[in-house]
């Protein structure tokens, strides 16, 4: 039954993750058995979409970044002891990141580890977030401090659940889709300068699956060969470091932050790194067509000390991804004094 099912077998040393792109959710039956499964759903997703949960234990997560806490870990530790789970159970995590993360997290420590899977629900989770088996909770204002390197057994994309997704998650996952056009995929690059938001949004069903699907593979290929993040899978950092920076003083949203992060490092991958005039303009336009901002009011001061605080700094200079052209990404040692001019 369950080979009729399409999927893409990732292999991580002992481990296999199977993604199953474009089902549906009444498939998860086929994967796991429903009498030991818990369901963990994001409290939007679940009024959203609450009569397809019907049948199956439920634990419900406030939305949001705060709910990436230890308090919530033990709140759904509680509920799990209720519902007698035990070392044959599942947990399939159902939302965005934030659920994906929180689920991978207690799946991995839950009597020293449960078998996981994750249903991702936004554009940011398909693409990002549920790929790579990182997972973990913020401690105050350090995000993802705790947490573990574990790959779940499968994911399953249901574009169904994209339907209710407001425009604004969108435009944060196009953050992630550009970044990866940008480092390793020019052919995605011309398709996302050909199309627009709106045809990836609603109208054209074919056009997403084909996004999805370039894009987990993407990010998967990276993580295969360097799951613990010694070499290439620091290039799934591009925009990442200045974009955090901005993201914690502005308050903008993740992709936001990104986009502006990106639009920084692309102009000093002209400086450094050899990106052409053109490409560079490429790259900003694309950034603008999916309505992600390149500026910001910030002062760099702040952004500036913060990326001094970065670990990925050594001494005066800082690494970074830079781009050599659209599609081919290296880590670059910058000057600070040279990241500040930039910044300014
Ligand atoms: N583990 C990783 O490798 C990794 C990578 C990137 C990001 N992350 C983490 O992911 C989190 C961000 O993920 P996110 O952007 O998905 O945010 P999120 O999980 O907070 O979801 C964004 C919003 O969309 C709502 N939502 C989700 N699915 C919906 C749907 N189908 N219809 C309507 N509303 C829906 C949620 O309720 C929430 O309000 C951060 O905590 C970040 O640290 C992890």
């Amino acid at each position: 039954m369950i080979n009729e099912m399409k999927f893409a077998q990732y292999v991580f040393g002992s481990k296999h993750c199977n993604v199953y792109p474009g089902e549906k959710f009444e498939n998860l039956g086929r994967l796991v058995d429903k009498s030991s499964a818990i369901l963990l759903i994001d409290a939007n997703v679940y009024n959203l979409h609450r009569e397809t949960f019907s049948d199956w234990k439920t634990i419900i997560i406030k939305p949001g970044e705060d709910s990436k806490q230890y308090s919530t870990v033990t709140d759904i530790i509680r509920q799990l002891i209720r519902y007698e789970a035990d070392r044959t159970s599942w947990l399939i995590g159902i939302g965005g990141g934030v659920v994906t993360d929180i689920t991978g997290f207690v799946a991995s420590i839950y009597m020293r580890g449960v078998r996981f899977g994750f249903l991702p629900t936004t554009l940011l989770g398909i693409v990002d977030a549920a790929i790579g088996g990182k997972n973990g909770i913020n401690v105050n204002l350090y995000k993802n401090l705790i947490g573990t390197i574990n790959q779940p057994e499968f994911i399953l994309v249901d574009h169904d659940f994209l339907k209710t997704l407001p425009q604004e998650e969108w435009i944060n996952g196009m953050a992630e889709v550009i970044k990866h056009a940008c480092i390793r995929d020019r052919a995605m690059f011309d398709l996302l300068e050909q199309h627009s938001l709106d045809a990836i949004c609603g109208s054209d069903e074919g056009l997403l699956r084909d996004l999805i699907a370039r894009n987990i593979d993407i990010k998967m290929s990276i993580v295969q060969k360097d799951e613990r993040e010694a070499g290439e899978r620091k290039l799934l950092n591009f925009g990442h470091t200045l974009g955090h920076a901005i993201e914690i003083f502005s308050k903008l949203p993740h992709g936001h932050a990104v986009g502006i992060g990106m639009a920084l490092a692309a102009d000093l991958s002209v400086k450094h790194a050899g990106l052409s005039e053109d490409e560079y303009s490429r790259i900003i336009d694309v950034l603008i067509k999916y309505k992600l901002p390149i500026t910001t009011s910030l002062t760099m001061d702040e952004v500036f000390e913060l990326i001094r605080l970065d670990k990925k700094r050594r001494g005066n200079v800082i690494d970074l991804v830079l781009l050599k052209s659209i599609g081919s990404a290296a880590i670059h040692t910058v000057e600070l004094e040279e990241l500040k001019t930039v910044l300014d």
